[in-house]
């Protein structure tokens, strides 16, 4: 086959705190399309990275108490790290910090400037910080961004603009002419009815009030603005205007952009347009993939409905959380994240029917044929045989059509159909009824067609699992030349003699629920919820907070004007105190006197008609009966002050 080149990219990631299972998903989508390339025997160049300036990360690394270097570093390290474990197989990683990337961006401004495409002027207008978009008037949505909802601040400055307008004609004529350029088309027709409709104004593109960024090499009290430093990643990345550009000289224009939907626009107009202005061809295409949200909500930190990939990773596998998400996104549109669904689809899809069609076959295999594969030489080859091999022998062409459609979840869709398929198959051929009967010669042609639709399975499986289609290929004795991708255009390759060995189970089941997923800080969250919380209830500790001490009425005075009040002096032992208390109603003043009684001795002192009152006195009642504590003095005397536990 021809060596394609072939050049695909996923957006630069902001580093704004952790990642989630849905900013996984561009990275996890592009990462299966550049495998299933290199199988194809395309020379892939796949690029990701981080996008490492502007005021957001300015103002994150303060809040970090971080250099904003430091503070990106840190953050790229996590990413690879992540990228890691989630099996990412990229060429390059991308970071703007780079100094070759600031380089270009200033040489690329400087060419749109002396071009005349870049001039001076003045910015008055409202700016989205989390998203680094300005925005007018109209197209605030309740007077905050139309992209994620938060306020947006009014700025002032003197800046630099691109011509967008001016490119506006070109773009719409591009579109035309190459109806492929953008997908999904929904996406491309929004696009077009929010802005084009409108009239593109010219972009701001440089910023006096942030530090952060990449200066304007002939004016350095401007930065450049972080999305014109961040979509040029895509060209500098291949050492466009750099000092080695081979790599852009092979690889652009790139053949795939993949971006989520809220970023599509600055890809498909802004992208573009800067793209005409420095005479360079545009992409083949980009396409703007939907999100991953939970109960119709994106995912993401601010929401609270983040969770680290990490944890499903740990608690299952890379393969199960690469299946989920790949499986559940359909072309374009959002994706449902559950537990719940994660569990179900790892027990239905994996466990039951791909791990337990290997492990039965290969269990067949040691038990019915010493684990030895062996052809049969009279093959019957009935209708339910045929359909199989039918089925196994298009599935490679079946799979392509849907990839190169970037239909991933429906590629997936045709692998389980076969899968399904071969599970059947055992159970119509009855491989066990054939060896009770010693029908070897038949029971020796259903395994190896089951042998060789598991092999094609897993073949066609490499692009989106990492460690189970090795598995196979182990426990089934594939070699080398019959794992490659052309290899599943043929039925029947195996040889004659290979060695199964039966191996681990591929996909034990997930038999505890959605409880495998909490991390130990949900658990002991969870714990504490679980304890009854009556409000009747207080800690022990609350409860010593309140000092409680035996006191002994020695004086009782009415308070004047107040029909309430008393006014009575209380022997706490160390001290005398002046207590108010509303006991007028119940009690005439020679029934309280001398009475020990109970004080709350730390109770904040308080002004009662001008008289400061230094505690409480207990009592129980409502408003028609009161009666106040009273120490029963026939089991002995207390001290006063003596305290009350
Ligand atoms: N830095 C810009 C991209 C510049 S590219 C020149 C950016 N970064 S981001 O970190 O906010 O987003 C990176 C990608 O993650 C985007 O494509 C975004 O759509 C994607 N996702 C973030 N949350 C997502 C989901 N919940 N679901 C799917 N994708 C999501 O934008």
């Amino acid at each position: 086959m021809e060596n394609k080149k072939y050049y695909i990219t996923t957006p630069i990631y902001y580093p704004s705190g952790n990642f989630h299972v849905g900013t996984c998903y561009c990275t996890l989508m592009a990462d299966t399309i550049a495998r299933y390339k290199r199988l194809r025997g395309y020379d892939v160049f796949f690029m990701t990275g981080t996008d490492e300036h502007g005021q957001k990360i300015e103002e994150k690394a303060k809040l970090a108490n971080k250099t904003p270097k430091e503070y990106v570093d840190e953050f790229a390290t996590n990413v690879k790290e992540l990228w890691k474990i989630l099996g990412i197989s990229y060429d390059k990683y991308m970071r703007t910090t780079d100094e070759d990337h600031k380089l270009a961006v200033q040489k690329i401004f400087q060419k749109l400037y002396e071009k005349g495409d870049i001039y001076l002027g003045s910015y008055e207008g409202l700016y989205c910080t989390p998203c680094e978009s300005f925005w007018t008037e109209t197209q605030l949505v309740d007077g905050k961004c139309p992209d994620c909802g938060r306020e947006v601040k009014l700025v002032k400055e003197e800046s630099y603009f691109f011509r967008l307008s001016k490119y506006q004609k070109r773009l719409e004529e591009y579109y035309e002419e190459h109806p492929e350029f953008l997908e999904p088309i929904s996406r491309k027709n929004e696009m077009m009815k929010n802005f084009f409709e409108k009239g593109l104004d010219d972009l701001c593109v440089s910023r006096t009030s942030i530090k952060w960024g990449i200066q304007v090499p002939f004016d350095p009290k401007h930065v450049i603005y972080v999305w014109l430093d961040a979509l040029t990643n895509y060209i500098t990345g291949l050492g466009y205007l750099g000092e080695d550009d081979h790599c852009f000289k092979k690889y652009w224009p790139a053949d795939l952009h993949l971006v989520g939907k809220e970023i599509f626009r600055f890809h498909s107009i802004i992208w573009p347009a800067i793209l005409m202005a420095l005479d360079l061809p545009l992409p083949k295409k980009i396409f703007g993939h939907g999100w991953l949200v939970v109960d119709g909500k994106k995912i993401s930190k601010s929401f609270g409905n983040y969770k680290d990939p990490r944890i499903y990773i740990e608690k299952t596998s890379v393969d199960h959380l690469r299946y989920y998400l790949l499986r559940e996104v359909a072309f374009g549109q959002d994706g449902n994240f559950s537990e719940d669904l994660f569990i179900e689809k790892s027990n239905s899809d994996l466990s039951n029917n791909l791990g337990n069609l290997v492990s039965r076959v290969t269990a067949m295999v040691q038990k019915y044929n010493n684990g030895i594969i062996t052809k049969s030489k009279n093959p019957e080859m009935l209708d339910y045989d045929k359909d199989l091999i039918n089925s196994v022998s298009v599935l490679a062409s079946k799979v392509e059509g849907r990839m190169d459609q970037l239909e991933l979840n429906k590629a997936l869709d045709e692998i389980w159909e076969v899968i399904s398929k071969a599970n059947k198959y055992i159970d119509l051929s009855m491989p066990w009824i054939l060896a009770k009967e010693e029908k070897l010669e038949r029971l020796n042609e259903v395994l190896y067609n089951l042998i060789e639709t598991i092999r094609i399975i897993a073949v066609v499986l490499q692009p989106f699992m990492i460690d189970v289609p090795r598995k196979i290929f182990e426990q089934v004795g594939v070699e080398q030349d019959l794992q490659v991708w052309d290899s599943a255009y043929q039925f029947g390759l195996l040889k004659e003699g290979t060695k199964i060995t039966k191996g681990e189970n591929i996909f034990p089941r997930l038999e505890q629920g959605k409880e495998l997923f909490k991390v130990e800080e949900e658990k002991k969250v969870e714990e504490k919820k679980e304890e009854p919380i009556k409000e009747e209830y207080i800690t022990i500790d609350e409860l010593e907070k309140i000092k409680l001490k035996v006191g002994q009425i020695k004086s009782v005075e009415k308070v004047e004007k107040a029909d309430k009040l008393y006014k009575l002096s209380v022997d706490m032992g160390n001290e005398v105190r002046t207590i108010v208390s509303g006991l007028v109603k119940y009690y005439e003043p020679d029934e309280l006197l001398n009475k020990q009684v109970v004080v709350v001795a730390n109770l904040k002192p308080a002004k009662l008609r001008g008289i400061e009152s230094n505690g409480m006195l207990l009592a129980a009642g409502d408003d028609d009966i009161v009666k106040l504590l009273v120490l029963d003095n026939n089991a002995g005397t207390l001290e006063n002050g003596t305290n009350i536990h």
